[in-house]
């Protein structure tokens, strides 16, 4: 009897663990779950291991999968939503299987699951992690009400060519912000507290996915370990100090290796350097594309690489599945490589309450979806998202002073592009549009004549669009890209806006009203040429549901706009690759001749010459972390609390933010520093803090910024993360291109 009772309490502690979520110190390391997953290991047998490593796309019957599951040969499906499927999927595995070991359902919930927040680009834009941390919970309220537990997503891929189609996925270019939305997304998925409504985070693609050269995706990357350490390996590094649950492995060789047979980053770092026990997940047949890569002979080789470099799911290549067992007897693959996945990914299921909640609440789950609060956080997200990048006072515009509103352009009414790329579960049907929402603000004054239906469309409307824009008191252009334009394989050697757009937009401005344009889009587009037909420019990548309220109210000054660019606009295409933190190069551009001033005959010098381009200089159209208000921010009395540092102290820059205009605004003021002379040479900046400070009209507020000197550390010529004592300069400014540096010394 006493053994009993002393079982059932020990059961009772385990589930009460369990299911209180109680988050452990990392990714899964208590020591009740421990006991739970040996236990449960202990019982497999080598194929119910095998099975556990094996991903597969259910998006099809469940009689297809039925006898697989029952045998416990599949660990994980992805692409089901439907709750009804997904719990069937579930019983067959916890009734009808000898272990009763549930299923890890995974999704591309990439910028929400039916409430579709603006593309994470647009997030970033924001330089809002709360709010980013906001929208990614809800997106895990509705996913998770669904069952899928597991969601491929954050995206960290650092973007710096926009040709690139996924630039639309990931948070911009720079290392920083990229770190800190994917923190904030990592929190928001995963919740502070495991339960039933936490998706476990992807973070994606491990590594250097976004360098592909030309902008091409899946295209090689030749990235050194210097160059992974300082730029692209710290948002990785900052999303599993952040509790991420799950890594996912990217499609591109990097220096020759590709990256889901990649020991170094796998293993080295991935598990030895930062202690990371969660699950490692290829992408979709990224293994079996090794063969393509010419890394691997066959299915069997990249398999037994696969596993051997630190790889724990096979989404769908079958690589696992179809051969783990026979390399196992091989000796090719030791059993305990195998045990070791295996643990991860049960630990990811402990931990996720998978055991004691597989199933869902069909009719709760539903009441869940598009509920006003998460509408709501959608139109704020989407708002705080959009970039003014040019106004010469047109906005905010003033409904009093306005009959008629012409709006146009193939962005105008597109519900279903303007979820943008990756918005799977997105419902056209629940999209606003820009025109929906000016109509139902503006009863009877808005015409609406699209000029152009799609982006591609010829010019034959064009007649129609001028006839109605000269009756028009302002013309609202709705530009920019459909979804399909950007995404994953979707990059682009010409960014100018697609088909007659620009053709379009100068044919408004002939007609003489005042054009305002909108641009909606997957990527910093080429503009430049747009400028001029144009009073203002508001720039919003695909912002999502809420979309069309959000611009309406950005547009008539019911917000003031906040967004910056987190990402560089180029002035031409031909400019690719360029980012604010470059380094400086033995002849840095001075802002020189350009082509127009060089003569006929000019004789040829190798003096004086610097690095850039003799049509269109080394300048970009707009810097990162550039955005414009309706009204205007100074900076005043910035200065430092010493000018020497240890690299342990904490540097603190204060100064004054001043709101000069007569309405409310929010600044985003960003600290950059540049270590003028290192080991190895350095970026002329990188942003190293960032803050929104809301000031009413005319108030100045006293502001201190605080940064750990160890923040400045990097890996030098010793391959050694430290702070290298020298001197320092330090920004404090509205982007990344004002601003006049101080000094300081770190010794
Ligand atoms: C795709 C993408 C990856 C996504 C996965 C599952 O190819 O590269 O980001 O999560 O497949 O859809």
């Amino acid at each position: 009897m006493k053994y009993t009772r002393t079982l059932i309490l020990a059961v009772l502690i385990l589930l009460v663990t369990a299911c209180s979520g109680q988050k452990s110190t990392t990714v899964g390391s208590d020591a009740e779950l421990e006991k739970r997953i040996e236990k449960l290991l202990s019982r497999m047998t080598l194929s119910e291991k095998i099975g556990q490593m094996n991903q597969v796309s259910a998006g099809g019957e469940i009689s297809n999968y039925a006898e697989a599951l029952r045998n416990g040969q599949i660990g994980s499906i992805l692409n089901e939503v439907d709750p009804v499927k997904i719990n069937e999927f579930q019983r067959i595995c916890m009734e009808e299987s000898r272990l009763g070991i549930p299923l890890l359902v995974g999704r591309d919930v990439i910028h929400g699951f039916h409430t579709i927040f603006p593309i994470p680009l647009g997030l970033a834009a924001t330089f809002d992690p709360a709010l980013v941390e906001e929208g990614a919970r809800i997106a895990s309220l509705e996913a998770t009400a669904q069952g899928v537990r597991w969601t491929f997503s954050p995206m960290l891929d650092i973007a710096r060519d926009p040709r690139w189609g996924r630039i639309a996925e990931g948070s911009g270019e720079d290392t920083y912000l990229d770190a800190r939305m994917a923190e904030a997304m990592v929190r928001g998925y995963q919740g502070t507290v495991l339960d039933t409504t936490s998706m476990a985070a992807c973070i994606k693609h491990f590594v250097g996915y976004g360098a592909a050269e030309g902008g091409r995706d899946y295209n090689s990357t030749f990235l050194t370990e210097r160059q992974l350490r300082n730029i692209y390996l710290p948002p990785f590094e900052a999303a599993v100090k952040a509790g991420a649950m799950t890594l996912m492995t990217s499609f591109n060789d990097n220096d020759g290796v590709p990256s889901t047979g990649n020991t170094f980053i796998l293993k080295d770092v991935l598990r030895d350097e930062w202690s990371f026990d969660g699950l490692v997940v290829t992408d979709w047949n990224s293994m079996g594309e090794m063969i393509a890569h010419g890394f691997g002979v066959d299915r069997k080789d990249v398999a037994s690489k696969a596993v051997n470099a630190g790889v724990d799911m096979d989404m769908m290549t079958f690589g696992f599945i179809s051969h783990l067992e026979e390399l196992v007897a091989s000796g090719a693959v030791k059993e305990s490589v195998i045990d070791e996945a295996v643990r991860h990914i049960l630990r990811v299921k402990f931990l996720l309450g998978l055991f004691e909640h597989p199933y869902v609440d069909v009719a709760q789950g539903q009441a869940v979806q598009y509920d006003q609060s998460h509408l709501e956080a959608a139109r704020r997200t989407a708002e705080e998202s959009a970039i003014l990048l040019k106004n010469d006072g047109v906005l905010p515009l003033k409904a009093d002073d306005i009959r008629t509103i012409l709006v146009t352009g193939p962005m105008a009414n597109a519900p279903h592009d303007q979820l943008g790329t990756w918005s799977f579960d997105g419902e056209k049907s629940h999209t606003i549009t820009p025109l929906q929402a000016l109509r139902e603000r503006f009863p009877g004054k808005v015409i609406y004549v699209p000029g152009l239906r799609y982006s591609r469309e010829n010019r034959d409307r064009f007649d129609d669009v001028v006839a109605a824009a000269r009756r028009a008191d302002v013309v609202l252009a709705f530009l920019g890209e459909e979804a399909i334009l950007s995404g994953e394989a979707h990059c682009l050697a010409d960014l100018n806006l697609i088909g007659s757009q620009s053709e379009l937009l100068a044919a408004l401005k002939a007609a003489g009203k005042p054009v305002v344009a909108t641009v909606m889009a997957g990527r910093p587009l080429t503009i430049e040429r747009d400028l001029p037909n144009c009073r203002a420019m508001v720039y919003a990548f695909h912002p999502g549901t809420m979309g069309g309220p959000a611009l309406a109210n950005i547009l008539f000054g019911d917000v003031n706009p906040s967004g910056k660019t987190p990402v560089t606009f180029l002035r031409t295409v031909g400019q690719a690759p360029l980012y604010y933190a470059h380094n400086m190069t033995g002849r840095p551009y001075n802002g020189e001749t350009l082509l127009a001033a060089i003569e006929t005959e000019a004789g040829q010098t190798s003096l004086g010459n610097t690095s850039y381009y003799l049509d269109y200089g080394a300048y970009p159209l707009f810097p990162f972390g550039y955005g414009l208000s309706y009204t205007t921010f100074s900076y005043s009395g910035i200065s430092l609390g010493q000018t020497v540092y240890r690299p342990d102290d904490i540097l603190e820059v204060s100064f004054t933010l001043s709101n000069m205009g007569e309405r409310e605004g929010t600044e985003v003021v960003q600290v950059y520093v540049r270590d003028l002379v290192g080991s190895i040479t350095r970026p002329v900046k990188e942003l190293k803090a960032f803050e929104r400070v809301r000031l009413d009209a005319g108030e100045s507020r006293s502001l201190t910024v605080r940064i750990p000197v160890s923040d400045l550390a990097f890996y030098g010529l010793d391959g050694v993360k430290k702070v290298e004592t020298g001197d320092f300069q330090l920004w404090v400014a509205g982007d990344s291109a004002s601003g006049e540096p101080v000094s300081f010394k770190v010794q």
